[in-house]
């Protein structure tokens, strides 16, 4: 036995030493430890030891066990950093890393951020309304007639339903005053659609932010007011603003709202960059029909309102050439605003 077990050793060694990869060293685990295994087999042998050796012989089984089982574990751990090895080899660990790529805020967002954040300080509320909208929210309650341009199928999206996509922020006002009592004062900004060639100014997708105070006594000077601290915080304090006479039908009087921009290595410039007014007594008068109460009195109650398209003011102050740009998703464009 002793002999047996001195040569089965050596062998084992030997076939540990010459298990050159893992499939090897596998299979010579099988073959020494296995069930059906050298060393096992041999330590059925045990049955026919005389009592008085089993002791000595159990021992040397254990020693014989132990060595192998050591032997394939360091072959194991040899196999194992070798491959490791390998899997590295040619990679050159002194080469600066690869930076992960760091996301950020779309400007159109920024803009949108910057926008709310002047005009929340000012005491307005965030306010939403659902872009798929109806034709009162969107146009009647606006003081927008039926033969209105804004209203025509190849101006406006329109469903089967009589629904449509709504084609300004402004019937989030509408919204608002339905359910809340003045005084409101609120920002809406959000999506609007138009059936508008898409060109260097113009999406059919684009995105407004809308403004509506409505009390007692709102003035006209309150809306000049605010807009011009509205412009000089967003666009500088230099900013000057001009508010030439306009329409819209859902305001009287109506102004549209010229910025005079000072920007680094440009002329400076007069652009038109809003629309707004003082809110049109037959908007109140459509309220109180649909609300079915005088809360929006217009004998008693007044407001102005004011929209304006964000895309446009990000591209005013970033000095940004065409519309597109803003959807494109172009990362060579977008990181310049990261
Ligand atoms: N809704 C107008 C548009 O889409 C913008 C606008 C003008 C909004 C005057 C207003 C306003 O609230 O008072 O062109």
């Amino acid at each position: 036995m002793h002999a047996e077990l001195e040569s089965l050793t050596t062998e084992a060694l030997a076939l540990v030493a010459a298990a050159s990869d893992q499939a090897a060293l596998d299979q010579a685990r099988i073959d020494l430890l296995g069930k059906k295994g050298r060393l096992t087999a041999l330590s059925a042998g045990m049955r026919t030891v005389p009592p008085g050796e089993k002791a000595a012989v159990g021992a040397k089984l254990n020693e014989a066990r132990t060595v192998i089982s050591e032997a394939l574990e360091a072959r194991q751990r040899g196999l194992t950093a070798a491959a490791d090895a390998a899997a590295v080899a040619g990679v050159d660990v002194t080469l600066p890393g690869r930076p992960q790529w760091q996301g950020s805020l779309h400007p159109l967002a920024q803009m949108q951020d910057r926008a709310v954040d002047i005009l929340r300080r000012m005491g307005f509320a965030l306010a939403d309304g659902p872009e798929v909208e109806t034709e009162w929210h969107c146009f009647d309650a606006l003081n927008t007639p039926a033969d209105h341009p804004a209203r025509n199928e190849q101006d406006t999206f329109y469903f089967e339903s009589g629904h449509l996509l709504r084609t300004h922020t402004s019937s989030v006002q509408v919204r608002t005053m339905e359910k809340a009592d003045p005084p409101v004062r609120i920002i809406a900004p959000g999506s609007a659609f138009r059936r508008d060639e898409i060109d260097s100014t113009h999406l059919s997708a684009f995105t407004q932010l809308e403004g509506l105070y409505v009390a007692p006594d709102v003035s006209l000077a309150d809306l000049k007011g605010t807009l011009e601290q509205f412009f000089q915080a967003l666009l500088g304090p230099k900013t000057r603003t001009r508010f030439r006479p306009h329409f819209f039908p859902f305001t009287e009087p109506s102004y549209e709202v010229d910025v005079e921009l000072h920007l680094t290595g440009q002329p400076t410039r007069w652009v038109e960059i809003a629309g707004c007014g003082m809110v049109d007594p037959a908007v109140f008068t459509a309220l109180c029909a649909k609300r079915g109460d005088r809360v929006y009195d217009p004998d008693t109650i007044t407001g102005f309102a004011f929209g304006m398209g964000l895309e446009r003011l990000a591209m005013i102050l970033w000095g940004i050439p065409d519309i597109r740009l803003l959807i494109e998703n172009d990362a060579r464009f977008l990181r310049q605003f990261a």
